[in-house]
């Protein structure tokens, strides 16, 4: 994909092309025969043989013959032959042979013959042939399939909620019910161990049902047995406490349902193993609820790291300074029931890891340092609940449960402030004795492939647009997303070009970013029989992680092998 610059230099190669050229030094060109270029900046040509080059920056170009170029920026290209290009930012291509293009951001194009496209999130294009494609953006995207094609049919998708809280009703439910004409979900029952709260969750939902314009009422079961069992249900959600996740998924494995559990698989390594064992006595996936593995601005900056827009990746520095006080409000506030800050939230982090690492790599070492700060040091003096302290608090509930930026908000469901178990309530005070969680970490992984990572969290950060960020570096540039923005600031050729790639995606407002919309629309797909973006290996190689961070971080930073959880 041939070029011209800021101050074009038009020529022609006849011969191989192997210019590493950066910025405005590679010109208007035509390569005949194979190249290999590296063009950073502003390139425009046509390469008629194979062509492997690397092409950063705005590009339009023609490829005649194999085409392995990944591009990152505004590209338009059209290939013959075989194209297996992935293209980050807004592209516009039309491929004629097969095709698997990757493409992020709006894309325009048509495929002539095998297409196993992943394209996200506005597609436009045609596709002649088989269309195999996971097209995350089907939704905003018009297209014609000549050909065989696996899209699905919009049939009704019973479902029954194990644990009728935030997360299965107010974000995940809540979510199904505003697509369920898209997507056909109906959510069958709800099951609480609490009746009431199951009862005001079964009424929220039957109000978007109606919202959306759906003739549809949820119904309460009255035990789990009854939930999974009921024939009308084909899909059984798990969003119990994390400590309660294993018995709801091997009834529903058991039952012959199709499972969603979120994450973190479980407070233990023994339950998440047996969750793995019970996956495979089923023998249909389980998708988890990782809700990074959704979230576009993550999607993006992984797939970018991928095209060698860094070159290899190396080292990797996730940074959580997040206002999370709310773990010491809720039910979280203790290791049994959650496995701490550092299962709870650490868990998506430890899995983005594993993801950016990649399928092929093992993590083989672990070192952590942080605990429990002395910020919410226990007082037997402070009233055990917000609603009745009148002390002056940097951590009021009405405050600390809400994240705007995030569309978490606060759950209209009562029976969190009528209940008198702490673990039942949502505004414990944080400084209520009782609590034994971790408060902050740093942790470095070591994966066998040399990669080198780091999260560094704490849950007593400040409200902040930068409180969340990826950083990868590889070896030759480096990218840092920010997730309250969405923006990829990536840094490419050893500095010779810098550009800020905006939040590519829809429904930035909606729950987690609209994270949660792009998690049931997957999960459509999965009960279509698309593999989960992640399972319940993905799971427990998290929470291995999570185990080895806390052995370390207990025996005063030493290094312990994630795979045996032993000192190394
Ligand atoms: N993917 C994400 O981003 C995300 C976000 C929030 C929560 N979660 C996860 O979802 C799960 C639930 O969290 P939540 O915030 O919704 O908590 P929650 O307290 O709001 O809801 C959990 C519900 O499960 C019920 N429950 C507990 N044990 C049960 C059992 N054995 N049988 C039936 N009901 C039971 C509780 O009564 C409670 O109503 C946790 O594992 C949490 O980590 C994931």
């Amino acid at each position: 994909m041939p070029a011209t610059t800021p101050a074009p230099t038009p020529g022609a190669t006849i011969t191989p092309d192997q210019d590493h050229a950066r910025a405005p030094t590679h010109g208007a060109g035509t390569g005949t025969g194979p190249n290999t270029g590296l063009d950073a900046g502003t390139t425009a040509g046509a390469t008629t043989g194979p062509n492997t080059r690397q092409g950063i920056g705005t590009a339009t170009g023609t490829v005649a013959g194999a085409d392995t170029e990944p591009g990152a920026g505004t590209t338009a290209a059209t290939t013959t032959g075989l194209n297996t290009q992935p293209g980050a930012g807004t592209s516009a291509r039309t491929t004629t042979g097969p095709g698997s293009e990757l493409g992020i951001g709006a894309t325009t194009g048509a495929a002539i013959g095998t297409n196993t496209a992943s394209n996200t999130p506005t597609t436009t294009g045609a596709t002649t042939g088989p269309d195999n494609g996971p097209r995350t953006g089907r939704d905003t995207g018009t297209g014609t399939t000549t050909g065989q094609g696996t899209e699905t049919d919009q049939a009704p998708i019973g479902v029954a909620i194990i644990g009728a809280g935030e997360r299965g009703v107010y974000y995940v439910g809540s979510r199904m019910a505003e697509l369920a004409a898209e997507t056909g979900f109906r959510i069958v029952s709800v099951h609480d161990r609490l009746p009431e709260r199951a009862r005001l969750a079964a009424a929220h939902l039957d109000a978007l049902y109606a919202g959306a314009g759906v003739g549809h009422t949820v119904g309460v079961a009255p035990d789990l047995t009854a939930a999974v069992t009921d024939p009308a249900v084909q899909m059984v959600l798990v969003t119990t406490h994390t400590n309660a996740h294993l018995e709801p998924v091997r009834a529903a494995v058991r039952a012959g349902k199709r499972v969603y559990l979120d994450k973190p698989i479980s407070v233990s390594l023994a339950d998440a193993r047996a969750i793995v064992a019970a996956e495979a006595e089923g023998g249909a996936p389980i998708m988890m609820g990782f809700t990074r593995r959704y979230e576009r601005p993550w999607i993006d900056a992984i797939a970018l790291s991928r095209t060698g827009a860094t070159g290899t990746p190396r080292m990797v520095l996730l940074r959580s300074v997040i206002p999370y006080t709310r773990y010491l409000q809720l039910w979280h506030r203790t290791n049994a029931a959650s496995g701490g800050a550092i299962n709870d939230k650490g868990s998506h982090h430890f899995d983005v890891l594993n993801w950016v690492a990649g399928p092929g790599a093992r993590a083989v070492s672990v070192t952590a340092m942080g605990g429990r700060s002395s910020i919410f040091a226990p007082d037997p003096d402070a009233p055990a609940r917000c609603s009745e302290c009148d002390r002056a608090c940097p951590y009021r509930r009405h405050e600390t449960l809400i994240d705007v930026a995030e569309g978490v908000g606060r759950v209209p469901n009562d029976s969190w402030l009528d209940a008198t178990d702490p673990a039942d309530r949502n505004d414990n005070c944080v400084y209520l004795p009782g609590s034994d969680i971790d408060d902050h970490a740093v942790v470095t992984v070591q994966y066998d492939s040399g990669l080198v990572a780091c999260l560094f969290f704490t849950i007593f950060g400040p409200y902040a647009e930068d409180q969340e960020t990826l950083e990868i570096i590889g070896e030759s540039g480096r990218l840092r997303m920010e997730r309250h923005s969405g923006e990829i600031d990536l840094v490419s050729g050893h500095g010779a070009e810098r550009r800020v790639i905006p939040a590519g995606a829809d429904n930035r407002d909606s729950s987690h970013f609209g994270a949660d919309l792009e998690l049931v629309r997957t999960m459509r797909r999965f009960i279509a029989g698309e593999a989960p973006p992640a399972g319940v290996r993905d799971g427990l190689a998290s929470l291995e992680l999570v185990e080895a961070a806390r052995r370390s971080m207990a025996a005063n930073g030493r290094a312990v092998d994630p795979r045996n959880q032993e000192f190394l």
